[in-house]
Protein backbone atom coordinates (compact mmCIF):
# COMPACT_ATOMS: atom_id res chain seq x y z
CA UNK A 1 0.00 0.00 0.00
CA UNK A 2 1.03 3.20 -0.72
CA UNK A 3 0.39 6.09 1.47
CA UNK A 4 1.21 9.91 0.88
CA UNK A 5 1.72 11.87 4.31
CA UNK A 6 1.28 15.41 4.66
CA UNK A 7 2.35 17.45 7.49
CA UNK A 8 5.34 15.28 8.13
CA UNK A 9 7.16 18.01 9.86
CA UNK A 10 4.67 18.65 12.47
CA UNK A 11 3.64 16.64 15.69
CA UNK A 12 1.40 13.93 14.36
CA UNK A 13 3.65 13.82 11.48
CA UNK A 14 6.02 13.00 13.39
CA UNK A 15 4.84 10.56 15.39
CA UNK A 16 3.68 8.85 12.49
CA UNK A 17 7.05 8.88 10.86
CA UNK A 18 7.97 6.99 13.59
CA UNK A 19 5.66 4.78 13.95
CA UNK A 20 5.40 3.53 10.28
CA UNK A 21 4.61 0.19 9.31
CA UNK A 22 7.58 -1.30 7.37
CA UNK A 23 5.25 -3.45 4.61
CA UNK A 24 3.91 0.92 3.65
CA UNK A 25 5.52 2.38 1.12
CA UNK A 26 5.25 6.16 2.19
CA UNK A 27 5.53 9.39 0.82
CA UNK A 28 6.31 11.82 3.40
CA UNK A 29 5.90 15.44 2.78
CA UNK A 30 6.02 18.94 4.62
CA UNK A 31 5.67 22.42 3.84
CA UNK A 32 9.25 23.18 2.81
CA UNK A 33 10.63 19.22 2.29
CA UNK A 34 13.74 18.26 4.06
CA UNK A 35 15.46 15.04 4.62
CA UNK A 36 13.75 12.15 3.51
CA UNK A 37 10.84 14.55 3.40
CA UNK A 38 9.40 16.37 -0.46
CA UNK A 39 7.97 19.85 -0.16
CA UNK A 40 4.20 20.34 -0.82
CA UNK A 41 2.77 23.55 0.00
CA UNK A 42 -1.38 22.45 1.17
CA UNK A 43 -1.94 26.01 0.23
CA UNK A 44 -1.09 25.54 -3.36
CA UNK A 45 -4.56 23.78 -4.74
CA UNK A 46 -2.55 22.56 -7.88
CA UNK A 47 0.80 21.26 -5.87
CA UNK A 48 -1.96 19.19 -3.92
CA UNK A 49 -3.45 17.45 -7.02
CA UNK A 50 -0.14 16.97 -9.10
CA UNK A 51 1.15 14.85 -6.14
CA UNK A 52 -2.04 12.63 -6.24
CA UNK A 53 -1.85 13.03 -10.18
CA UNK A 54 2.49 11.77 -9.84
CA UNK A 55 2.52 9.25 -6.91
CA UNK A 56 -1.15 7.57 -7.21
CA UNK A 57 -1.12 7.20 -3.12
CA UNK A 58 -3.92 4.39 -2.10
CA UNK A 59 -4.58 6.99 0.55
CA UNK A 60 -3.55 10.32 1.02
CA UNK A 61 -3.13 11.14 4.82
CA UNK A 62 -3.68 14.33 5.30
CA UNK A 63 -2.33 14.90 8.75
CA UNK A 64 -0.66 18.91 7.95
CA UNK A 65 -2.57 21.61 8.50
CA UNK A 66 -2.92 25.14 9.79
CA UNK A 67 -3.10 24.91 13.93
CA UNK A 68 -2.09 28.17 14.75
CA UNK A 69 -6.67 28.78 16.19
CA UNK A 70 -5.69 32.34 17.32
CA UNK A 71 -3.51 33.66 14.47
CA UNK A 72 -6.17 31.78 11.93
CA UNK A 73 -8.18 34.94 13.00
CA UNK A 74 -5.64 37.52 11.18
CA UNK A 75 -5.05 34.65 8.55
CA UNK A 76 -8.49 33.54 7.42
CA UNK A 77 -7.79 33.29 3.85
CA UNK A 78 -4.58 31.38 4.25
CA UNK A 79 -6.32 28.89 7.02
CA UNK A 80 -8.97 28.33 4.43
CA UNK A 81 -6.79 27.45 1.80
CA UNK A 82 -4.55 24.99 4.08
CA UNK A 83 -7.23 23.50 6.14
CA UNK A 84 -10.18 23.39 3.17
CA UNK A 85 -8.64 23.66 -0.37
CA UNK A 86 -6.31 21.05 0.62
CA UNK A 87 -8.93 18.35 1.42
CA UNK A 88 -10.98 19.72 -1.89
CA UNK A 89 -7.97 19.49 -4.21
CA UNK A 90 -6.73 15.62 -2.87
CA UNK A 91 -10.54 14.50 -3.02
CA UNK A 92 -11.19 16.07 -6.48
CA UNK A 93 -7.80 14.31 -7.36
CA UNK A 94 -8.14 11.36 -5.84
CA UNK A 95 -11.36 10.46 -7.29
CA UNK A 96 -10.11 10.50 -10.95
CA UNK A 97 -6.72 8.32 -9.77
CA UNK A 98 -8.61 6.00 -7.41
CA UNK A 99 -7.04 6.32 -3.98
CA UNK A 100 -8.49 7.21 -0.71
CA UNK A 101 -8.19 9.82 1.62
CA UNK A 102 -8.13 9.93 5.82
CA UNK A 103 -8.07 13.97 6.60
CA UNK A 104 -7.44 14.25 10.51
CA UNK A 105 -9.73 17.17 12.09
CA UNK A 106 -10.45 18.32 15.72
CA UNK A 107 -12.98 18.93 18.36
CA UNK A 108 -12.95 22.58 17.42
CA UNK A 109 -15.85 21.81 15.09
CA UNK A 110 -18.08 21.93 17.96
CA UNK A 111 -19.14 25.15 19.44
CA UNK A 112 -18.65 23.47 23.14
CA UNK A 113 -21.95 24.46 24.37
CA UNK A 114 -23.34 21.16 24.51
CA UNK A 115 -21.98 19.17 28.05
CA UNK A 116 -21.61 15.69 27.13
CA UNK A 117 -19.43 13.93 24.17
CA UNK A 118 -20.21 15.09 20.93
CA UNK A 119 -20.68 12.54 18.97
CA UNK A 120 -19.65 11.23 15.38
CA UNK A 121 -22.34 12.36 13.29
CA UNK A 122 -23.75 15.52 15.53
CA UNK A 123 -23.92 18.32 13.54
CA UNK A 124 -21.01 21.22 13.73
CA UNK A 125 -20.81 24.72 14.50
CA UNK A 126 -17.46 26.12 14.81
CA UNK A 127 -16.49 29.45 16.97
CA UNK A 128 -13.36 30.59 15.21
CA UNK A 129 -11.67 30.93 11.99
CA UNK A 130 -9.67 27.85 12.28
CA UNK A 131 -12.67 25.29 13.55
CA UNK A 132 -14.51 26.66 10.51
CA UNK A 133 -11.94 26.04 8.05
CA UNK A 134 -11.42 22.66 9.35
CA UNK A 135 -14.94 21.55 8.99
CA UNK A 136 -14.78 22.95 5.48
CA UNK A 137 -12.15 20.53 5.30
CA UNK A 138 -14.23 17.51 6.82
CA UNK A 139 -17.12 18.36 4.03
CA UNK A 140 -14.60 18.79 0.92
CA UNK A 141 -12.76 15.33 1.79
CA UNK A 142 -15.89 13.79 2.71
CA UNK A 143 -17.12 14.63 -0.91
CA UNK A 144 -14.84 11.49 -1.89
CA UNK A 145 -17.18 8.42 -1.25
CA UNK A 146 -13.87 6.65 -0.11
CA UNK A 147 -12.77 9.34 2.27
CA UNK A 148 -12.66 9.42 6.29
CA UNK A 149 -12.10 11.85 8.86
CA UNK A 150 -10.62 10.93 11.96
CA UNK A 151 -11.19 14.04 14.62
CA UNK A 152 -9.37 14.47 18.01
CA UNK A 153 -8.64 17.46 20.06
CA UNK A 154 -6.10 18.68 22.64
CA UNK A 155 -2.87 16.94 20.85
CA UNK A 156 0.69 16.85 22.43
CA UNK A 157 3.41 14.22 22.11
CA UNK A 158 7.40 14.29 23.01
CA UNK A 159 8.57 16.92 19.95
CA UNK A 160 6.59 19.95 18.38
CA UNK A 161 4.86 22.72 19.99
CA UNK A 162 2.39 21.77 22.30
CA UNK A 163 0.97 22.08 25.73
CA UNK A 164 2.70 19.21 27.65
CA UNK A 165 6.13 20.72 26.34
CA UNK A 166 5.28 24.73 27.13
CA UNK A 167 4.15 23.39 30.89
CA UNK A 168 7.47 21.45 31.55
CA UNK A 169 9.19 24.83 30.21
CA UNK A 170 7.18 26.80 32.92
CA UNK A 171 6.93 24.29 35.51
CA UNK A 172 11.00 24.62 35.45
CA UNK A 173 10.86 28.03 35.59
CA UNK A 174 8.14 28.76 38.10
CA UNK A 175 9.63 26.18 40.59
CA UNK A 176 12.79 27.61 40.10
CA UNK A 177 11.21 31.75 40.97
CA UNK A 178 8.56 30.40 42.99
CA UNK A 179 5.79 31.70 40.97
CA UNK A 180 2.41 30.32 41.01
CA UNK A 181 1.49 28.74 37.06
CA UNK A 182 -2.46 29.94 36.30
CA UNK A 183 -3.94 27.80 34.17
CA UNK A 184 -7.71 27.96 32.76
CA UNK A 185 -9.64 25.35 34.65
CA UNK A 186 -13.02 26.10 32.95
CA UNK A 187 -12.33 24.24 29.63
CA UNK A 188 -12.54 20.74 29.47
CA UNK A 189 -11.76 17.90 26.77
CA UNK A 190 -9.30 15.01 26.63
CA UNK A 191 -5.34 15.14 26.26
CA UNK A 192 -4.49 13.21 23.67
CA UNK A 193 -1.04 11.26 22.71
CA UNK A 194 0.41 11.32 19.46
CA UNK A 195 1.54 7.95 19.88
CA UNK A 196 -1.96 6.83 20.58
CA UNK A 197 -3.13 9.11 17.50
CA UNK A 198 -1.04 7.92 15.08
CA UNK A 199 -1.91 4.17 15.80
CA UNK A 200 -5.62 5.17 15.59
CA UNK A 201 -4.55 6.78 12.02
CA UNK A 202 -2.55 3.69 10.73
CA UNK A 203 -5.86 1.51 11.89
CA UNK A 204 -8.36 4.26 10.00
CA UNK A 205 -6.55 3.61 6.94
CA UNK A 206 -6.72 -0.27 6.92
CA UNK A 207 -3.51 -1.10 8.26
CA UNK A 208 -3.24 -3.95 11.06
CA UNK A 209 -7.13 -4.58 10.28
CA UNK A 210 -8.52 -7.50 9.59
CA UNK A 211 -7.69 -8.13 5.50
CA UNK A 212 -11.07 -10.09 5.20
CA UNK A 213 -13.15 -6.95 6.08
CA UNK A 214 -14.34 -4.62 2.96
CA UNK A 215 -12.02 -1.47 2.47
CA UNK A 216 -15.38 0.91 2.81
CA UNK A 217 -16.21 -1.18 6.03
CA UNK A 218 -17.00 0.71 8.92
CA UNK A 219 -17.82 4.65 9.98
CA UNK A 220 -16.60 7.14 7.52
CA UNK A 221 -16.52 10.12 10.47
CA UNK A 222 -14.32 8.65 13.78
CA UNK A 223 -13.32 10.07 16.93
CA UNK A 224 -10.49 9.04 18.31
CA UNK A 225 -8.91 10.85 21.63
CA UNK A 226 -7.45 8.98 24.73
CA UNK A 227 -9.87 8.07 27.99
CA UNK A 228 -11.59 9.87 30.44
CA UNK A 229 -11.75 14.02 30.70
CA UNK A 230 -9.67 16.76 32.03
CA UNK A 231 -9.21 20.48 32.58
CA UNK A 232 -6.28 22.15 31.38
CA UNK A 233 -5.63 22.97 34.69
CA UNK A 234 -5.41 19.12 35.52
CA UNK A 235 -3.38 18.36 32.63
CA UNK A 236 -0.37 21.04 34.12
CA UNK A 237 -0.54 19.38 37.47
CA UNK A 238 -0.32 15.95 36.00
CA UNK A 239 2.09 17.53 34.11
CA UNK A 240 3.86 18.58 36.96
CA UNK A 241 3.59 15.61 39.14
CA UNK A 242 4.66 12.86 36.36
CA UNK A 243 7.34 15.11 34.92
CA UNK A 244 9.26 14.93 38.37
CA UNK A 245 8.28 10.79 38.60
CA UNK A 246 10.30 10.82 34.69
CA UNK A 247 12.85 12.59 36.34
CA UNK A 248 12.30 15.28 33.58
CA UNK A 249 11.62 18.31 36.69
CA UNK A 250 13.34 18.66 39.70
CA UNK A 251 10.01 20.04 41.41
CA UNK A 252 6.75 21.11 39.79
CA UNK A 253 5.43 24.75 40.22
CA UNK A 254 1.60 25.78 41.98
CA UNK A 255 -0.80 25.63 39.63
CA UNK A 256 -3.58 27.90 40.05
CA UNK A 257 -6.95 27.47 38.37
CA UNK A 258 -8.19 30.69 36.58
CA UNK A 259 -11.26 30.81 34.35
CA UNK A 260 -10.83 31.54 30.42
CA UNK A 261 -12.13 34.86 30.80
CA UNK A 262 -9.04 35.69 32.95
CA UNK A 263 -6.88 34.74 29.90
CA UNK A 264 -8.51 36.39 26.78
CA UNK A 265 -7.33 35.16 23.39
CA UNK A 266 -7.94 36.33 20.06
CA UNK A 267 -9.98 33.08 18.92
CA UNK A 268 -12.94 31.39 21.37
CA UNK A 269 -12.40 28.37 21.98
CA UNK A 270 -15.13 25.22 23.04
CA UNK A 271 -15.81 24.67 26.79
CA UNK A 272 -16.53 21.54 26.55
CA UNK A 273 -14.80 19.49 23.86
CA UNK A 274 -14.89 15.79 24.82
CA UNK A 275 -15.41 13.46 21.81
CA UNK A 276 -17.52 10.23 21.96
CA UNK A 277 -15.27 7.65 20.94
CA UNK A 278 -17.03 4.44 21.78
CA UNK A 279 -18.14 3.42 17.62
CA UNK A 280 -15.00 4.51 16.76
CA UNK A 281 -12.92 2.71 19.17
CA UNK A 282 -14.86 -0.58 18.40
CA UNK A 283 -14.68 -0.03 14.72
CA UNK A 284 -11.26 0.60 15.14
CA UNK A 285 -10.25 -2.25 17.14
CA UNK A 286 -8.27 -0.42 19.83
CA UNK A 287 -7.94 0.04 23.09
CA UNK A 288 -8.59 3.34 25.14
CA UNK A 289 -5.46 4.47 27.23
CA UNK A 290 -6.64 6.80 30.48
CA UNK A 291 -4.83 10.34 29.69
CA UNK A 292 -2.62 9.73 32.40
CA UNK A 293 -0.93 6.86 30.93
CA UNK A 294 -1.01 7.96 27.65
CA UNK A 295 1.26 11.54 29.41
CA UNK A 296 3.26 8.83 31.00
CA UNK A 297 4.00 7.40 28.21
CA UNK A 298 5.16 10.52 26.43
CA UNK A 299 7.22 11.91 29.04
CA UNK A 300 9.44 8.82 29.01
CA UNK A 301 10.07 9.94 24.99
CA UNK A 302 10.68 13.84 26.35
CA UNK A 303 14.00 15.11 26.86
CA UNK A 304 14.45 16.81 30.04
N1 LIG B 1 -2.65 20.23 17.95
C1 LIG B 1 -3.88 19.97 18.42
O1 LIG B 1 -4.18 20.16 19.60
C2 LIG B 1 -4.92 19.40 17.49
C3 LIG B 1 -6.20 19.18 18.01
C4 LIG B 1 -7.16 18.64 17.17
C5 LIG B 1 -6.86 18.31 15.87
N2 LIG B 1 -5.62 18.56 15.40
C6 LIG B 1 -5.35 18.22 14.00
O2 LIG B 1 -4.37 17.22 13.99
C7 LIG B 1 -3.58 17.34 12.79
C8 LIG B 1 -2.12 17.35 13.16
O3 LIG B 1 -1.87 18.51 13.92
P1 LIG B 1 -0.52 18.68 14.76
O4 LIG B 1 -0.93 18.79 16.17
O5 LIG B 1 0.48 17.66 14.35
O6 LIG B 1 -0.11 20.15 14.26
P2 LIG B 1 1.33 20.74 13.97
O7 LIG B 1 2.35 20.16 14.88
O8 LIG B 1 1.11 22.21 13.93
O9 LIG B 1 1.63 20.19 12.51
C9 LIG B 1 0.95 20.67 11.39
C10 LIG B 1 1.94 20.64 10.26
O10 LIG B 1 1.28 21.14 9.09
C11 LIG B 1 2.22 21.94 8.42
N3 LIG B 1 1.68 22.97 7.56
C12 LIG B 1 1.06 24.11 7.88
N4 LIG B 1 0.80 24.82 6.77
C13 LIG B 1 1.29 24.10 5.73
C14 LIG B 1 1.35 24.32 4.33
N5 LIG B 1 0.86 25.43 3.77
N6 LIG B 1 1.93 23.38 3.57
C15 LIG B 1 2.45 22.26 4.11
N7 LIG B 1 2.44 22.01 5.43
C16 LIG B 1 1.86 22.93 6.22
C17 LIG B 1 3.02 22.62 9.52
O11 LIG B 1 4.24 23.06 8.99
P3 LIG B 1 4.93 24.36 9.59
O12 LIG B 1 5.49 23.93 10.92
O13 LIG B 1 5.96 24.66 8.55
O14 LIG B 1 3.87 25.40 9.74
C18 LIG B 1 3.18 21.50 10.52
O15 LIG B 1 4.34 20.75 10.29
C19 LIG B 1 -4.09 18.60 12.09
O16 LIG B 1 -5.05 18.23 11.13
C20 LIG B 1 -4.78 19.36 13.19
O17 LIG B 1 -5.80 20.21 12.68
C21 LIG B 1 -4.63 19.08 16.17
Amino acid sequence: MKVLLTGAAGQLGQALLASQPPELELIATSRSGGPGLLALDLADADACRAAVRQHCPDWVLNAGAYTAVDRAEQEPALAQAVNAGAPEAFAEALAAAGGRLLQVSTDFVFNGEQGWPYGPEQSVDPLGVYGASKAAGEAAALALPGARVLRTGWVYGPVGRNFCRTMLRLHRERAASGQPLGVVADQVGCPTSTLTLAAACWRAIGVGTDAKRAPNDGPRILHWSDAGAASWYDFAVAIGELGVAAGLLEGAAAVAPITAADYPTPARRPSYSLLDCTASRQALNLEPLHWRAALAQVLRLCVA
